[in-house]
């Protein structure tokens, strides 16, 4: 902890490659994952999610992650992580060489149904078959709980629920455990509850915020975190993002602006801010529209200027 009582340093895991694409209507080519993801390795993330291996039927816009893995330019200590819902997509990951497996579950029946058409109780099982396979191949292993903070079918979620989800992930081995707000709905309040709550039950060194930014709530929900010590933050770059089973969500928090909150109150991160900036007009050129990075728009402005 700083003298400000916060963290003196954060991990930054950035999101924008997996959950930042994968709801693009557009069809991204594997070359343009590939030179981001290799950006974003330059600018010093110690942790980047760069595949999704799941049924390209649900989830088309991924199904060049084997492309996509094999083809990156890995550097020494760099996390590169993937979501894996089944054994199918296991050994995909593993042919492809991924250091960390994600399993997903929700806090949420109803989003469970809509986004791996099956209940919390069955997606535990299933995950339990992945979770052993990750640890035998000597994988780091991280579980998301997805509408830990909110869910679009149930609308309020106890923090007992999520906690209870946690548990069960712990139970599985995870080595790090989010609490995502699928849908960007919580407030400050709702998230210091949620993560002392869960904390009860895994060691808030390995817990991780995974925020939407939705309701513009983000950034002060990550402040709200790290006031209760959370160290680990999820963020994609230029804004990118939205799951495909969260009608209205938008993406996740913006990597540029975390990174100047993080950089305004001295919290190291290792990043480079200016080459995150870059890369978020490299993606967002290439689809074509404005970065929604407020940080990563004002900082290229200026540039320009
Ligand atoms: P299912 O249809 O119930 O399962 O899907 P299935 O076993 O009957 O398989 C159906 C078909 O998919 C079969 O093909 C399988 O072979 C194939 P067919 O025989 O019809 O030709 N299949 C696969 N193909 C490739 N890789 C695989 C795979 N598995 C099955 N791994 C399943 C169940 C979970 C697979 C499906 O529901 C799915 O893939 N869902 C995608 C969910 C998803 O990716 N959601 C978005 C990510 S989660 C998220 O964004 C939240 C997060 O950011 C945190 C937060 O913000 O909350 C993490
Ligand atoms: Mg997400």
């Amino acid at each position: 902890m700083s003298t400000t009582g916060l963290p003196k340093a954060v991990k930054i895991v950035e999101v924008g490659p997996r959950d930042g694409l994968q709801n693009e209507k557009q069809t991204i080519a594997a070359e343009i994952k590939i030179d981001l993801v290799n950006r974003l390795t330059a600018a010093g993330f110690p942790n980047i999610e760069a595949a999704s291996f799941v049924s390209p039927k649900w989830v088309p816009q991924m199904a060049t992650s084997t492309d996509v893995m094999n083809a990156i330019t890995r550097k020494p200590g760099t996390i590169y992580s993937a979501l894996v819902p089944n054994m199918k997509g296991f050994e995909a990951a593993l042919a492809a060489r991924v250091d960390e497996v994600v399993i997903f579950g929700a806090a949420s029946e109803a989003f469970s149904q809509k986004n791996i058409n099956c209940s919390i109780a069955e997606s535990i099982e299933r995950f339990r078959e992945v979770a052993n396979a990750a640890k035998q191949h000597g994988l780091r292993l991280r579980g998301s709980v997805s509408c830990a903070l909110g869910c679009p079918y149930q609308g309020e979620v106890t923090a007992e629920a999520a906690t209870d989800v946690v548990r069960r992930m712990r139970d599985l081995g995870c080595d790090e455990i989010d609490i995502a707000d699928t849908i960007g709905v919580a407030t400050a309040g709702k998230v210091r509850r949620v993560f002392e709550h869960a904390a009860r039950e895994f060691p808030l060194d390995q817990l991780s915020g995974h925020f939407h930014d939705t309701y513009g709530q983000a950034l002060a929900n990550i402040y709200a975190a790290l006031e209760v010590g959370v160290s680990i933050y999820h963020s994609s770059v230029a804004g990118l993002g939205g799951c495909p089973y969260a009608k209205g969500a938008t993406g996740n928090v913006a990597t540029e602006d975390v990174l100047y909150l993080m950089q305004g109150l001295g919290i190291e991160t290792g990043i480079s801010l200016d080459a995150v900036v870059e890369a978020g007009q490299f993606i967002s050129t290439h689809l074509g529209r404005q970065s929604s990075s407020r940080a990563g728009t004002a900082i290229a402005s200026k540039r320009a200027a």
